[in-house]
């Protein structure tokens, strides 16, 4: 099958990989309402294209977020555990997205430690931060990650607790990974992914396998990355965060106003608007709608991402319509690297950004303007 769309490649990681593994990153919290959501508003959301705009020849598809130039307006959001997608599946994306000019968001639970992250995309990698049970981890994972030459920490809120995903549980997935009789059947039935996972090495929470008491096993690391979910965060940790971090600062997982305006009251640097794919609460808002709420509530000129169900290079400019100044995807990176190894990554930036750009034309514009404008260009504006 030649892979010309997100679409393709889900369907061919579906039948590439194990079900559980592929279960674990295509999966929601619940009945997956949530995950659907996200699909339904972005279906939902039209253009109101202009037409007799010359937009032959290059268009421009930069972007300045948070102090950078990005070739793209969108990057790679945080996942862990990467690797049950393909082998090395961090690396390839932080190399992907540094050589796309984009930003990479190496995740606390990652595959790969962050130190390696960075030095793999030195001008795209930030590094996410779960405030988890113990304050030493914590703080410990904010010095290596200024140590490492972070520059913006991305602080994830949406993870009081672990989502409640049916299908791992339906599945059995947990670690340390059990292969029961029906999941060694599912490693059988799909050799290439079992062959490569064999080889590289069983996916490691490699961030936080320091932390775990010394000879400890999988099971305790197991238990040491389920207490990377806490309840602890709340606004005064998060205001000791923002004066500790001289950084850019990036609360994500925010989904109310109020809490945007009061991001932005403390020196929140942006706000990134998520329901975490759908992954935490089942009954949470589209991001997208989520987004025109919380953009109404900060005005013009504060810094907003936005992640949650983008697959498409118009559903990234409907993002940016709906006044994101910047847009994260997760799942189509993770589809890309099960559906066609490291490679996919690459395929997939080029992908959204051809996709992209025939969106722009197809809506009158040469350039990517101003948050919240874009639908509807003045007829008198010189694009
Ligand atoms: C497999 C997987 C792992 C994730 N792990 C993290 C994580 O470690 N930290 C985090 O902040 N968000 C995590 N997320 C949420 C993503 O950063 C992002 O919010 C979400 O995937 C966006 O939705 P999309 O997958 O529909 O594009 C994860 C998402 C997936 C699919």
């Amino acid at each position: 099958m030649t892979l010309i769309s997100v679409d393709d490649l889900r369907a061919c990681a579906r039948a590439r990989i194990p079900r559980f593994a592929f279960d674990y990153f295509d999966g929601g919290a619940g009945a997956e309402d949530g995950l659907a959501r996200n699909r339904d508003a972005l279906r939902a959301a039209l253009f109101a294209p202009r037409v007799l705009v010359n937009t032959d020849g290059e268009l421009d598809t930069t972007r300045s977020f948070l102090g950078r130039e990005w070739a793209l307006p969108f990057g790679v959001a945080p996942m862990g555990l990467a690797a049950m997608a393909w082998p090395r599946a961090d690396v390839a994306l932080a190399r992907a997205a540094q050589s796309a000019g984009a930003p990479y968001v190496a995740s606390t639970p990652a595959s790969a430690s962050l130190e390696a992250l960075s030095d793999t995309a030195p001008n795209s990698a930030w590094f996410q931060l779960y405030v988890g049970k113990e304050a030493r981890i914590t703080d410990d994972l904010i010095v290596r990650a200024r140590d490492a030459g972070y520059d913006t920490l991305v602080v994830t809120a949406d993870v009081p607790r672990p989502g409640k995903r049916r299908r791992d549980l339906h599945n059995g997935f947990a670690l340390p990974l059990r292969l029961g009789p029906r999941m060694l059947a599912d490693l059988a039935a799909h050799p290439a992914w079992a062959l490569a996972t064999l080889r590289a090495g069983a996916p490691r929470f490699a961030n936080l396998e320091r932390y775990a008491a010394p000879g400890a096993g999988t099971r305790s690391l197991a238990e040491l990355m389920a207490a990377q979910s806490s309840g602890r965060l709340d606004w005064t940790l998060l205001e000791r965060i923002r004066a500790d971090w001289r950084g850019k600062l990036v609360l994500k997982g925010v989904l109310h106003p109020d809490d945007a305006v009061r991001a932005a009251s403390l020196g929140i640097d942006a706000v990134q608007v998520s329901n975490h794919g759908g992954r935490q609460l089942d009954a949470a808002p589209a991001s997208l709608e989520a987004l025109r709420a919380v953009r109404a509530a900060v005005g013009q000129g504060y810094p907003l991402a936005v992640d949650g169900g983008m697959r498409s290079g118009e559903d990234i400019l409907k993002a940016l319509d709906a006044g994101a100044d910047f847009v994260f995807l997760g799942r189509p990176f993770l589809y890309a690297v099960a559906a066609e190894g490291p490679t996919g990554a690459d395929a997939v930036f080029a992908m959204l950004r051809d996709e992209l750009a025939q969106a722009m034309a197809q809506t009158g514009r040469r350039r990517l303007q101003a948050v919240g404008t874009a639908s509807l260009p003045r007829p008198d504006e010189t694009v």
